[in-house]
């Protein structure tokens, strides 16, 4: 599984294969942990079919203080598609149809959630 860390100082996004401590703006992040809660419906994707892709979109608010920074796609061969956002951008990611792996969305307020896709 790949590990994720967010400055919450700057909105960077970080990934790393193995647990490794992330210096950015002048502050240590760590991996940030699978909320051990299942998302709410603000923080479901909807799922969308479209010429032989799959598109996860968002309809989270996409707020300065309350947004999705990033989402991404880890293959069952560990290939790793990553996303980010600011706040006010269209929240989404694809993903070709008859691939699998797990599709990761963060919430800077609420955390991270993965599921098998
Ligand atoms: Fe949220």
């Amino acid at each position: 599984m790949a590990n994720f860390y967010y400055c919450a100082e700057c909105g960077n996004v970080f990934t790393s294969e193995r647990k490794a401590s992330v210096n950015c703006c002048g502050q240590e992040w760590k991996a940030l942990e699978v909320s051990a809660n299942e998302p709410n419906e603000k923080h479901q994707l909807d799922e969308v079919k479209e010429n032989g892709k799959t598109i996860y979109k968002s309809h989270h608010v996409q707020d300065e203080g309350h947004y999705f920074p990033f989402m991404a796609f880890e293959s069952e061969c560990g290939c790793l598609k990553i996303k980010t956002f600011k706040p006010g951008d269209t929240v989404k990611i694809c993903v070709p149809e008859g691939k699998h792996g797990k599709l990761y969305w963060f919430c800077n307020l609420h955390g991270l959630y993965v599921k098998e896709v």
